[in-house]
């Protein structure tokens, strides 16, 4: 997979499809009165649940966290350790699509790789690509993930 190859949406599975939709609903929810730039993310648990994240900033803007970690952070603490996919939803900027940050790369790649879908709330531009891709060579000290 590359890191920046646009697909259809209609071309994806039923699952990807649903965890993408699932990603734009999640950016609603999103707290960011600072950069007023809403995030939103989906993350396929392997028991075939969902669990949806959103930025959340806050007045001292280091403690504010992303949607990718909120996600995470929720599947985590009931009781979900294994991921099979993560969607990410933001506006497109200058015509960019929101890649996950670097902070967020390595959280992902502690729970090994999967497939990473990112998109825009209009679903016309859909980058397919993978933990893997997104930090190659990633630090470990344990083997994690499925
Ligand atoms: N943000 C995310 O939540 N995920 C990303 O993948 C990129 C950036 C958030 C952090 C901050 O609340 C806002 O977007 C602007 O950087």
């Amino acid at each position: 997979m590359t890191a920046e190859k646009f697909i259809e949406f209609d071309s994806l599975d039923n699952e990807a499809q649903e965890l993408i939709r699932e990603s734009i609903e999640a950016m609603k929810m999103s707290y960011s009165p600072y950069s007023n730039f809403k995030v939103g993310a989906a993350l396929k648990c392997d028991d075939g649940t969902i669990t949806r994240g959103c930025n959340i900033e806050n007045s001292s803007f280091p403690a504010s966290i992303c949607a990718e970690r909120t996600a995470i952070s929720k599947a985590i603490s009931d009781g979900r350790v294994k991921f099979k996919a993560i969607a990410v939803a933001a506006k497109m900027i200058n015509n960019l699509i929101t890649s996950p940050c670097g902070v967020c790369r390595q959280t992902l790649a502690e729970f090994g790789d999967m497939p990473v879908y990112l998109t825009d709330p209009t679903m016309t531009k859909v980058v397919e690509t993978s933990v893997k891709d997104l930090l190659p060579l990633a630090f470990h000290l344990t083997k994690a993930g499925p």
